[in-house]
């Protein structure tokens, strides 16, 4: 946590036509500044940067704010990301908010950890420059055509023959061995002697959201078929592969403004496309494509456009990605390349407007694309027919949002020829029994829909001076909202298309608040997540059920296995429990303001035996503070009161 004086002098030093201008080419109008919109392709400039008033509207895209909201919006920063850059840019020194021991532990480990990774890639850049760098790796990345501009920008190196050679080199610049093994740059042998994990390998370092390497890829040169092809780092407490994309922090830039993401399957496939011009391309590296990386794409574009190869296997690997997708609510395509070419080799052997044709050209929905690909082996056959018809409605079934269903539906009908009402019939059977499924894994009851509200206004705020005050029952259910549904949205509608995730929203308020959970588990967790959103990581499942506290570890494993008891708070008199997260717009607030409340409740009952003290010291100064204090807090009650339904609370 940065604190508020620092945040201060962040804004009253950052010049806004300065910061800006590192990004957009300005010139001076009258008194503020314009140029072309960075957020949207334009002939004439409609971007103008007010240096008096600190801001930038730009005109094409309707996006303004201040500095921070600038480098939010253009270089996809948090907002803490956003002021340490400008604390970076002009020499601010960060006081930090003051740390609990373990958090401090898990910090430096996180940093240590960066530490070596970033030593190890300058060392393995470096040693493109050595004799045997220069023979070895540098001749394989010439030969495989990629410039001197890519190498650097992909900071792709070369770790020597020599089996030691990495290890020792770190152990001379003080890193420690725990650290080498951990990011598994070094592995250790049974006899307790070291050695480097991607020796005589060129080295593909893959880059954070932030643009810390966090990880490596490692290409032998060797042909023979039992060296493996790629070694790429172990999981660490900084490289989760399931979470990474590799490119996409070379690529976030152009995929905003392009509003499109490129999907490929390998390191060479995002490069040569780099190379070639095409820079909105990221790779799900090493692993097959998870959820958690599709909603990384999420953050920058909701299209994207998957690039395989035109084989068996690639068909495959696209025909999963597909579904993952649009289960997300996104628009994908599909292209396939020529027989036996991949992006890489296509990239290197056209040019790049030839290949943004090709793909404009051959670019399929995916409904055209899985009909094309099936057909052909469904024509004669009724029953590979019926299958391709079943595997068509099942993808559209995933679709999140009705209407685009819809639209699908009809554009399957006309392509298979079948009517729209049997396609929308199974669609919606397989809808209902996914439900089903759900909602019994869930918990048994009967289901009941109440409409959410409206708009979620800022809640009322509880006073700084209310502190340490337990509330068991009420801590519990945010944190079950918190972990089990943190990473969905909620949608506000008061703003325009404002959305936020039930996390950022929790955090939000209890931050704004200043509240701390007492229970340790509960706040453990709640300052695991802010920092994994802080990060810009999702809540991951896997983070808490692996959680180094066993407390945490129990209470996560209930959450998101159902175990967990659900309290009054959805125990209602009527014959029906609501099940939670069917309505999070509505559960979600009334979970915060049900703890609010019962904070201001205790906090209230202390505070009237502090007066009936004061009174009896006749301590007038003591007795008008908790006079006042009472007045605010029965303020502030009523206010919750009314978020809460309306109801008077009794006493
Ligand atoms: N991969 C891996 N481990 C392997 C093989 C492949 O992690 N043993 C991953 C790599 O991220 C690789 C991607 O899968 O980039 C695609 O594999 P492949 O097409 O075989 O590699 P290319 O990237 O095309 O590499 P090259 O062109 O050098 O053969
Ligand atoms: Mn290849």
């Amino acid at each position: 946590m940065i604190d508020q004086q620092t945040i201060n002098q962040i804004f009253d030093t950052a010049d806004i036509v300065e910061v800006i201008s590192d990004f957009v080419t300005l010139k001076k109008s009258g008194a503020n500044y314009k140029g072309l919109s960075p957020f949207s392709n334009e002939k004439t400039p409609s971007f103008m940067v007010s240096p008096s008033k600190g801001i930038f509207k730009d005109f094409s895209s309707g996006k303004g704010g201040n500095v921070v909201g600038f480098l939010m919006e253009h270089e996809k920063l948090s907002y803490p990301e956003a002021l340490r850059y400008l604390a970076q840019r002009y020499n601010i020194a960060i006081e930090e908010k003051e740390l609990t021991a373990d958090e401090i532990q898990q910090r430096n480990e996180r940093e240590s950890l960066m530490a070596v990774t970033a030593f190890a890639t300058s060392y393995f850049v470096s040693q493109l420059d050595s004799d045997e760098g220069r023979a070895i790796g540098l001749a394989y990345f010439r030969n495989r055509g990629f410039r001197d501009d890519i190498l650097k920008k992909f900071e792709l190196g070369y770790s020597p023959e020599k089996w030691t050679a990495f290890t020792e080199e770190a152990g001379k610049n003080g890193y420690k061995k725990s650290y080498l093994l951990k990011t598994g740059l070094s592995i250790e042998r049974d006899n307790n002697t070291m050695f480097d994990r991607f020796a005589e390998r060129v080295i593909f370092p893959i880059h954070s959201l932030s643009g810390n390497v966090i990880g490596f890829g490692g290409r032998t040169l060797k042909s023979d078929k039992k060296t493996a092809k790629y070694l790429n780092s172990p999981e660490s407490d900084i490289y989760h592969k399931s979470r990474v994309l590799y490119g996409l922090f070379q690529a976030k830039k152009t995929i905003v403004s392009d509003e499109r993401c490129f999907l490929v399957e390998g390191y060479t496939d995002v490069i040569s496309m780099h190379q070639a011009g095409i820079e909105n391309v990221v790779a799900s590296s090493g692993t097959a494509l998870t959820t958690e990386q599709i909603r990384l794409i999420k953050r920058f574009t909701q299209n994207v456009t998957i690039l395989y190869d035109g084989d068996e296997a690639g068909i495959k690997a696209s025909f999963r990605g597909i579904d993952m997708i649009l289960e997300e609510g996104m628009n994908v395509k599909v292209v396939m390349l020529p027989q036996g070419e991949d992006p890489d080799s296509y990239a290197q052997s056209h040019s790049s407007s030839e290949f943004l044709e090709y793909i404009k050209t051959s670019a399929k929905d995916f409904i055209s694309f899985k009909t094309e690909i099936l057909l052909v082996e469904a024509q004669h056959d009724p029953i590979k027919r019926a299958q391709l018809i079943t595997d068509i409605v099942r993808s559209v079934s995933v679709i999140p949002d009705g209407i685009m269903r819809s639209v699908f539906l009809k554009e399957s009908s006309l392509l298979l020829g079948v009517e729209e009402q049997v396609l929308y019939n199974e669609v919606n059977k397989i809808r209902r029994s996914k439900q089903e499924q759900q909602w019994r894994r869930e918990q048994s009851g009967r289901q009941v829909r109440q409409e959410a509200p409206t708009t979620m206004p800022r809640q009322p705020v509880v006073p700084g001076f209310v502190e340490n005050i337990y509330s068991e029952v009420e801590e519990r259910e945010i944190i079950y909202f918190l972990l089990k549904f943190g990473n969905l949205k909620l949608h506000f509608s008061g703003e325009k298309q404002a959305e936020i995730s039930v996390a950022q929203y929790i955090i939000r308020e209890i931050q704004n608040d200043e509240l701390e959970f007492t229970n340790l588990v509960y706040n453990q967790i709640f300052e695991n997540v802010k920092d994994l959103i802080e990060r810009g990581d999702e809540v991951a499942e896997r983070y808490f059920v692996y959680h180094d506290h066993a407390g945490v570890r129990e209470l996560a494993v209930d959450i998101f296995t159902s175990r967990y008891e659900l309290s009054k708070v959805w125990k209602r008199k009527e014959a029906y429990v609501e099940l939670p997260g069917e309505n999070l717009g509505f559960e979600v607030p009334k979970s915060l303001l049900s703890y609010k409340m019962m904070v201001i409740e205790k906090a209230l009952s202390i505070l009237r035996k502090e007066l009936e003290e004061s009174e009896k010291k006749q301590d007038i100064e003591a007795l008008n503070q908790v006079i006042v204090r009472i007045q605010s807090l029965e303020r502030v009650r009523r206010e919750l009161s009314i978020g809460l339904g309306g109801r008077a609370i009794i006493r």
